[in-house]
């Protein structure tokens, strides 16, 4: 079917998911997602089911052969899906984080880069033992992780390439559907935009004697519109739109808004992304800035406190 809008093709969609190679423990991933939803859209003694959002984080990669050795990346460190995934679980939502491996992890971000090797150190020998001036940075953080995991509040799911990525968005928001609009998408991952087909991929490491590379991308389908209309119609979605252009960033946030008709684009420009974002919707655009005069505050909190009261209108809304 052609498209005549500009959005991506049921064939195109086929194609690209026929292409990829099979995910890993698909069904493991499946009974995962089930097991998680089934005990968060449980009626909670008197209250509703709890609010379900999947919040996906860090960059996808593209590999460039089929036992890959290359590969081309996409930018993030995934604070924006991390931290904000902590506010989620405060305000009490369960957490699907769909993120990429090695990027920064819900509950680390007081501790230093490499944890293992500065937080810990030997006494008499042999004992391993916290050092002092990160014990309690360290008690916070396995105290809060493990009570989200232990509380069926946080599942965590990497990926690594954009066929990964696709196909666990498409399983996750499947198995999101019946619960309406109490699940929410926040696509916060930095997604590829052109990849190279499975099929037309090198197997083995391309060599570089053969002399300059000569490659054709193809564009990724973007999901967005198909996540919108088919894989969970009801949710409240949210996506991001980066960019290095201050000049251009709200009016392609605008277009990305009606153009996949998303609830809300967030805005953020690639050096201030930590100090402010612009959240786009139909009718306002509101700057929402970290408050400067607490030390140690981020965005992420007036954000997700400016979603969760979105979210609930938008709950509101199609209850009537
Ligand atoms: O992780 P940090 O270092 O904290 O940085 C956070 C962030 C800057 C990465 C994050 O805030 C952000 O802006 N993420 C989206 C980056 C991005 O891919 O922007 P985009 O303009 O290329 O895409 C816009 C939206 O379309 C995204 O929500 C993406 O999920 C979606 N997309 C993109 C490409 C594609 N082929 N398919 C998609 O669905």
């Amino acid at each position: 079917m052609e498209s005549t809008n500009g959005l991506v093709t049921d064939a195109e969609i086929k194609s690209f998911f026929d292409s990829a190679p099979p995910l890993r423990d698909s069904a493991g991933i499946t009974n995962k997602l089930k097991e998680f939803i089934q005990l968060n859209s449980a009626p909670q003694g008197n209250a509703s089911p709890r609010r379900v959002v999947c919040v996906t984080s860090g960059g996808t990669t593209v590999p460039l052969e089929q036992r890959c050795v290359r590969y081309i990346d996409n930018f993030s460190s995934g604070h924006r899906g991390s931290t904000s995934t902590e506010y989620f679980i405060k305000a009490g939502y369960a957490v699907i984080f769909l993120y990429r491996r090695g990027t920064c992890q819900p509950y680390c971000r007081s501790l230093p880069e490499d944890p293992l090797l500065e937080c810990f150190e030997f006494t008499n020998g042999s004992n391993v033992q916290v050092r002092q001036s990160y014990s309690e940075a360290v008690k916070r953080a396995i105290n809060d992780h493990h009570a989200a995991i232990a509380a069926g509040h946080l599942l965590k799911l990497p990926f690594t390439t954009i066929f990964e990525y696709l196909q666990m968005l498409q399983m996750i928001a499947i198995s999101m559907r019946d619960l309406g609009p109490h699940a929410m998408f926040y696509l916060a991952a930095a997604v590829s935009d052109f990849y190279v087909p499975w099929k037309d991929m090198a197997e083995h490491k391309i060599q570089s004697a053969s002399g300059p590379l000569d490659m054709r991308l193809v564009q990724v389908p973007k999901m967005l519109s198909v996540l919108r209309k088919e894989w969970a119609p009801m949710a409240f979605c949210i996506s991001f739109k980066l960019e290095t252009d201050t000049k251009i960033l709200l009016e392609k946030a605008d277009m990305a808004l009606k153009k996949y008709k998303m609830h809300m684009v967030i805005a953020n420009e690639l050096l201030t992304r930590k100090e402010e974002v612009t959240v786009v919707t139909a009718d306002k655009k509101i700057p929402v800035r970290r408050d400067k005069t607490q030390a140690g505050s981020d965005v992420e909190k007036p954000l997700i406190e400016l979603l969760v009261e979105k979210h609930s209108a938008h709950i509101k809304d199609a209850d009537k």
